[in-house]
């Protein structure tokens, strides 16, 4: 099949665009290249540079003729949403509205794409589940929550049917320091260099940690699920806080490092874990990469590439 993968670029499409070309698809790649690199894309997938706001999207898109769109491009900083969410709406909701706009008029089957664990905010009830209000508590977040509704109503009001995945921190090669669930990426960086790490309060706080391919493996079931719509978490269920990382890391680095412990940073969720009731039951799957062997993998990447 022809799919198109918007930020096949960065982190997760690049995992993903390569997974699609080894089950035999043709890809095209539209990335602007503001946070992805182009040395990650597959060199068997047609590369376009181009912003995903561009009026000339959906000529692009048309002259490929993609049976499926995955939407991965984004403004993925929560901090930067803050600083400027006039620059996160443009790109996450203006963008998103060219992205659907494009796929309407080229008549794509699906377009499968990202939300985020960030949609949730503070919630207290864990596990989290799909069907529960979430309260965002960054303007990221709140652009994702409201991508959902624009799928939504695509769906409802114009047949576009949809997939979108609330994922949760997802870790791996390729991954960069500044996106949400950069703080595995991060301290690989910096261990790899011998520097010391810091963590942001006591470091009890949790989060669902799950690694690239398991995220890439459910991009992939919902390309051969046709009459599946709607949203699902893509995610372990186990929480792990930063103290176990740091534990878990000290079994993998080769050499001793210290960390230290600074004042909790305002806004910051203490606990994170997504259910996985409605992967498992709609898209047949959980994840299977254990943190010890993520972790490992992850680490050994950064180390190499130094
Ligand atoms: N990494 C995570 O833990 C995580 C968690 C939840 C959701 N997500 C979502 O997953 C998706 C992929 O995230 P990632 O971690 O791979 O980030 P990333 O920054 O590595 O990848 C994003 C890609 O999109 C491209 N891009 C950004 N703005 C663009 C624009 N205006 N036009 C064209 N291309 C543009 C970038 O160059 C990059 O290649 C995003 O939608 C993100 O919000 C990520």
């Amino acid at each position: 099949m022809n799919i198109c993968v918007t930020g096949g670029a960065g982190f997760i499409g690049s995992h993903l665009v390569d997974a699609l070309i080894n089950e035999g698809h043709k890809v095209m790649v539209i990335d602007n290249l503001s946070t992805g690199c182009r040395d990650f894309v597959n060199s068997k997938a047609d590369f376009v540079e181009m912003d995903i706001r561009d009026k000339e999207l959906a000529a692009k898109m048309a002259e490929f003729k993609p049976e499926y769109v995955f939407h991965e491009a984004a403004q993925t900083m929560v901090p930067e949403s803050m600083k400027d969410p006039a620059f996160d709406c443009d790109v996450n909701l203006l963008g998103l509205i060219n992205v659907l706009n494009a796929c309407r008029s080229v008549g794509v089957k699906k377009i499968i794409m990202p939300s985020s664990a960030a949609v949730y905010g503070d919630l207290d009830t864990l596990p989290l589940t799909e069907t529960m209000a979430g309260q965002p508590s960054s303007f990221y977040g709140l652009t994702k929550l409201t991508t959902e509704s624009y799928l939504r109503i695509y769906h409802e009001a114009f047949g576009l049917p949809y997939i979108c995945f609330r994922y949760a921190n997802v870790y791996g090669p390729r991954q960069g320091n500044g996106g949400e669930g950069g703080v595995i990426s991060i301290f690989c960086e910096r261990l790899q260099a011998h520097k010391d790490i810091s963590i942001f309060g006591d470091g009890e706080q949790t989060r669902d940690f799950v690694y690239v391919d398991d995220v890439v493996a459910a991009n992939m079931a919902a390309l051969h699920k046709p009459d599946l719509v709607g949203v699902i978490n893509v995610s372990t269920e186990r929480g792990t806080s930063l103290n176990k990382l740091v534990a878990q890391f000290k079994k993998i680095v080769d050499h001793e490092f210290n960390v230290h412990y600074e004042e909790a940073r305002q806004g910051d969720i203490k606990h994170s874990l997504l259910s996985t009731k409605r992967m498992i039951n709609e898209l047949g799957l959980s994840a299977t990469v254990k943190l010890d062997k993520g972790l490992t993998t992850t680490y050994e990447y950064f180390h190499n590439k130094k």
